[in-house]
């Protein structure tokens, strides 16, 4: 099978069933499996024949001891610089591998079948990799791209509703930075209907990939318009910070609607547009309340990773399909919730 998308011609994304497209993209090579243990248990064909490292689940596992683990086990295992990785998992589990083969030895080759619509969406593509430190999101980590990523629509049946839910909110993130008609696709789709539909739910993945390789194939290290993908992000991560009660999506959902709702008052996005965000959140289910006082968020905003000497880069939607970023200190961006 052809890949989807091909970045920087490293690091294939493959939209399709990862029982065939796996055996065709293993490089011939000791293979070495990190995954979890739902993940062991629902596919237990596919891990089968290789050795397997398994690591806990959720944003707790995500930190710098699950990583020494890892390098633990690969050690044991007589794991080499020849060998390959490959992560079999949601976000987490590509994050955390991603990163420990990108520093094992100074870096081995690593692919990634992704086994959730945030993951396949968002996370296992464009080779950000990397852990929590003291619950800041993603402090440690590097770019490095895998050599492949699979993204197995049929794999996202096994997904509790709400997590399935959580990647709709990265969908949406990409319809409204860069694809109107994905956007429209969505508006159109009841939750239930994704949910089953096999051909619609591969057509919002392949599309949602989509918007998301062509960003990163023009700026791989975020100088630039990459920090588009971080649209509702920096408020997300506060919401992530102060409160347990939403995961990524579900955050990302409230921070899109809040940002939109900024954009408005700041005259360059139309309240109709910031409507249609709202509606389309609404309508896929999510709850769009901020689970703390936007004040408090804006207090945690000052501390995330993309303010650079105090400079955040807040991306701006500008309509439906497309978007601006825009430097503004901490305290211009906190003048824009005034009125919260
Ligand atoms: N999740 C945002 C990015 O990969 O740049």
């Amino acid at each position: 099978m052809k890949p989807a998308f091909s970045l920087h011609n490293r690091s294939d994304v493959y939209v399709g069933p990862a029982a065939e497209i796996l055996p065709e993209v293993l490089p011939a090579a000791r293979v070495v499996v990190v995954s979890d243990a739902t993940i062991d248990r629902l596919y237990p064909g596919l891990l089968a024949p290789y050795e397997k490292v398994l690591i806990g689940r959720g944003e707790s596992a995500k930190t710098l001891q699950t990583v020494e683990g890892i390098y633990r086990r690969f050690i044991e295992l007589g794991v080499d610089r020849k060998s390959f990785v490959l992560a079999v998992g949601g976000g987490i589990v590509t994050d955390v591998a991603g990163f420990a083969a990108a520093t094992y030895m100074r870096g081995i080759g690593f692919g990634f079948v992704s086994t959730t619509l945030l993951g396949q969406i968002d996370a296992s593509v464009g080779g950000k990799n990397g852990v929590n430190v003291d619950g800041y999101k993603n402090m440690a980590g590097s770019f490095t791209q895998p050599c492949f990523v699979i993204c197995d629509p049929a794999m996202l049946r096994s997904l509790p509703d709400r997590e399935f839910r959580a990647g709709l909110a990265e969908a949406v993130k990409a319809a409204v930075i860069a694809d109107a008609a994905l956007f429209a696709r969505l508006e159109e789709a009841r939750f239930e209907v994704l949910r089953g539909d096999a051909a619609l739910l591969s057509g919002v993945v392949s599309a949602a990939v989509g918007v998301k390789a062509a960003i990163v194939g023009r700026d791989e290290r975020e100088t630039g318009e990459r920090r588009k993908l971080n649209l509702g992000h920096t408020l997300a991560h506060a919401i992530e910070k102060c409160s347990d009660r939403m995961n990524h999506g579900e955050a990302v959902a409230v921070g899109t609607v809040l940002i939109a709702d900024a954009a408005v008052r700041l005259g360059v996005l139309a309240p109709a547009a910031r409507d249609r965000i709202r509606g389309v959140l609404a309508h896929l289910g999510f709850d769009l309340t901020p689970p703390v006082p936007v004040a408090r968020l804006l207090r945690e905003v000052g501390k995330d990773k993309k303010s650079e000497a105090g400079v955040l880069h807040i991306v701006l939607p500008t309509g439906i399909g497309s978007c601006e970023v825009r430097p503004m200190t901490c305290d211009a961006f906190a003048a824009l919730f005034a009125t919260e």
